[in-house]
Order: C-alpha cells, then sequence, then structure tokens
C-alpha cells in the first residue's frame, strides 16, 4: 500500500501534484466563473456577511492563517483566525452575519468540533473545509467544501495542508466573485495559476534530493530556526511544527521581523536558520526578509534560504539554497510547505523514528 515508499508521509508528500489538482477539477464553468456547488449558502446570505471567522488546530490552523493573507485582500471582508481550543472560551463576538470557516482534515477533532457548536449557537453560518466524507464536523456544519486529497494515513498532515489551501484560495476567490470584487478575467487568470500547481509541485519533488542530502547533514542539530513574513511566516511555523513532531528536535518559526525583537539571541553557529523568501515583485518585503538572512549569517548561523529561482540577492546569503518555482506571492505557500515536509520526513528517517506513528501523536484528536 505504500507503493514502494519507506512510509505513508513520504507517499503522501508525493501524492500532492495529484491531491491539489484533484481539489481544483471542475471549478470554472463554460461561463468562466468560479463553482463551488457543494457550498449550499445562497449568494445573498455571502453578499451580507461582514466578517470571517477561522477556526482549527495545528496544521489546519496554519492553512488558515494564509487564507487569511487571500480572503482579506480578495474580498476586503475582515478575517480572523483563532485556534478552535481558545475560541469559545472567550467569548467571541459571532453573529447571523459572520462566516465561520472550519478547516479538518479529519473531520473530527474535538476542540474544531466544539468550536462551531459554539459558533451556531449563535447563528454564525458555518462552513467546513475538509477531507473526510460525511465526518462529524462537515455534517454539524451549514455547508462544506470538500478537499480531495484522499486517505492521509501518516499521522503528520501533507497532502491534507496543501489541499486545505487550495480549498481556501477557492473559498476567498468564489467570495470575491460573489461580491463582485473579482471578475472573470482576474478569476480566471488566477485559477489558471492555481492550475499550474501540481506542476511545479511536481518539479519541487523530483529535485528533492539536495533537501534530503541537508537533512542527513543536520541530523544532530538540536533546534532549528524557521523564519517567514507574510504568508511565509504560516509555513515557517509549519516548517516548524512537521520538525517537532517528526524528529523531535526543538523547532520554531516566527515572523522575520520578529526577530530582532527577541529570537535573535537564540543565534549562534550552532542553529541552522530556514527562511521562506517572498518572491520578487514583494520587494518591499522580500529586502526585509533578506536582510535578516543577512543578519543571522553575520552571526555564525547556517542559512537555508527558499526563494524564487534566479533570487541572486537572496542566493548570495544563502548557506543553503532551495529554489522555488516563480508564483504569485499568495500562492507560495503551496510550493514552500514542500521542501520543509520532505526536510522533516527525511531528518526523522535518518534518526530512525517512525515516522508515520510519531510517539504520543495520534491521527485524530477525539478529545478536548
Ligand atoms: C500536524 C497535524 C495536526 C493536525 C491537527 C488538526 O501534522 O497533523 O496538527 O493538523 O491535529 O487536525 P484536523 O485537521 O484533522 O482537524
Amino acid at each position: 500500500q505504500k507503493q514502494g515508499f519507506d512510509w505513508y508521509m513520504r507517499k503522501e508528500i508525493f501524492e500532492q501534484p495529484t491531491a491539489v489538482a484533484d481539489t481544483l477539477l471542475g471549478r470554472l464553468n463554460d461561463r468562466g466563473e468560479l463553482v463551488l456547488d457543494e457550498l449550499r449558502i445562497s449568494p445573498e446570505t455571502l453578499r451580507r456577511i461582514n466578517k470571517v471567522v477561522i477556526v482549527a488546530c495545528g496544521t489546519s490552523f496554519y492553512a488558515g492563517l494564509v487564507a487569511k493573507y487571500a480572503i482579506e485582500h480578495w474580498t476586503r471582508i475582515p478575517c480572523e483566525v483563532e485556534l478552535a481550543s481558545e475560541f469559545r472560551y472567550r467569548d467571541p463576538i459571532v453573529d447571523p452575519m459572520t462566516l465561520v470557516v472550519t478547516i479538518s482534515q479529519s473531520g473530527e477533532t474535538a476542540d474544531t468540533l466544539m468550536a462551531i457548536r459554539h459558533a451556531r449557537e449563535q447563528h454564525a453560518k458555518v462552513v467546513a473545509i475538509c477531507n473526510t466524507n460525511g465526518a462529524t464536523i462537515p455534517r454539524e456544519s451549514d455547508a462544506v467544501i470538500y478537499t480531495h486529497a484522499g486517505p492521509e494515513i501518516g499521522v503528520a498532515s501533507t497532502k491534507g495542508f496543501t489541499t486545505q489551501l487550495v480549498a481556501c484560495y477557492l473559498l476567498g476567490l468564489y467570495l470575491a466573485q460573489v461580491r463582485g470584487m473579482k471578475y472573470g478575467d482576474e478569476i480566471a487568470a488566477l485559477l489558471g495559476e492555481l492550475e499550474r500547481m501540481p506542476a511545479a509541485i511536481q518539479g519541487l519533488l523530483d529535485n528533492s534530493q539536495p533537501v534530503l542530502d541537508l537533512a542527513a547533514e543536520l541530523a544532530d542539530a538540536t533546534s532549528v530556526l524557521f523564519l517567514g513574513r507574510h504568508v511565509g511566516y504560516p509555513v515557517a511555523l509549519e516548517g516548524a511544527l512537521k520538525l517537532k513532531e517528526l524528529a523531535y528536535i526543538h523547532a520554531e518559526g516566527f515572523a522575520a521581523g520578529e526577530l530582532k525583537h527577541g529570537p535573535i539571541a537564540l543565534v549562534s553557529d550552532e542553529l541552522p536558520v530556514f527562511v521562506i523568501v517572498p518572491p520578487r515583485g514583494r520587494d518591499q518585503l522580500r529586502d526585509k526578509v533578506i536582510s535578516n538572512i543577512a543578519e543571522v549569517r553575520a552571526r555564525g548561523a547556517r542559512t537555508i534560504v527558499l526563494a524564487e529561482a534566479g533570487d541572486e540577492e537572496a542566493r548570495a546569503v544563502a548557506s543553503n539554497f532551495i529554489e522555488l518555482p516563480k508564483v504569485s506571492t499568495l500562492l507560495q505557500p503551496l510550493l514552500a510547505v514542500v521542501p520543509l515536509q520532505l526536510f522533516a520526513c527525511e531528518l526523522a528517517t535518518v534518526k530512525g523514528h517512525d515516522v508515520d506513528q510519531p510517539r504520543n501523536l495520534a491521527k485524530s484528536v477525539t478529545v478536548e
């Protein structure tokens, strides 16, 4: 069943081109409009909502953090993202004008389920993004957008995450379309770019040997830092989470702009630092991230830089350079996360850990 792979997780990482393509399938009608047939909430209702609140846990929460950038940028609707475990305990402000979006691969996570029950008691509309047909969370939601990743067996989520990102982008674009914020050509251009992502992910997978070599080299690291800005920040958080849960290495993700507000004190020649650089065209952000890399390098850290192919300024400050295909900023997480998944999988393999069943973890967390 692992089809020649050593772990389900590795197989699932390699299934991402298909999983992403399947989640995008059939989204454009013959009038060039984005269709989300399964979203059984009327356009009128979607035009009335004045706030989006995303609730999720773990990796799914990080997908939600990425979604906030896309949804706010495309729709201008304020969007909050909250850990499901925190949500109902702070008496959150939700009402019938709030669209609550819940993201759960398994559809059974207790914290997330409790959060949506609370939201529905306040009469909010709830949309679930879920990978499991008929699971409890989609059953208890007003509507559901299924990701088509296929079963995810490895405890650590990989294709679950990338397909959640796709579903979030689709939802954001659909809201923009329904509310007249984006029109045919723009939607078609963004969908066209999404449709090129499976091939781009495949390219990263085909050229992943340097990432695997790096994992072997860094097997003795005791702590690893991940830095990113904008949508690269949630990717940094996800890279750190994968490393913690699989390789049992202390890892932290930070917003690169926060470096000088504290984390830089950790930097030394013992600390590998991964940095996700925004694509060119986002030069203000990109320049700042590149100077952050120079700062950590000046303190002796090994810098592993993920940046757009041909970004020579990023390459100049990199101890190791991981090339990402050209993509617009909002979609970059779909690509940038892939080498980080592989790195964690490989490092855990090198250390002799059980990648599919990390210690102390369960695939679905059905208690609060
Ligand atoms: C990390 C991971 C977990 C899950 C989290 C939510 O690799 O898999 O952090 O993302 O437990 O699970 P779902 O998405 O099933 O609600």
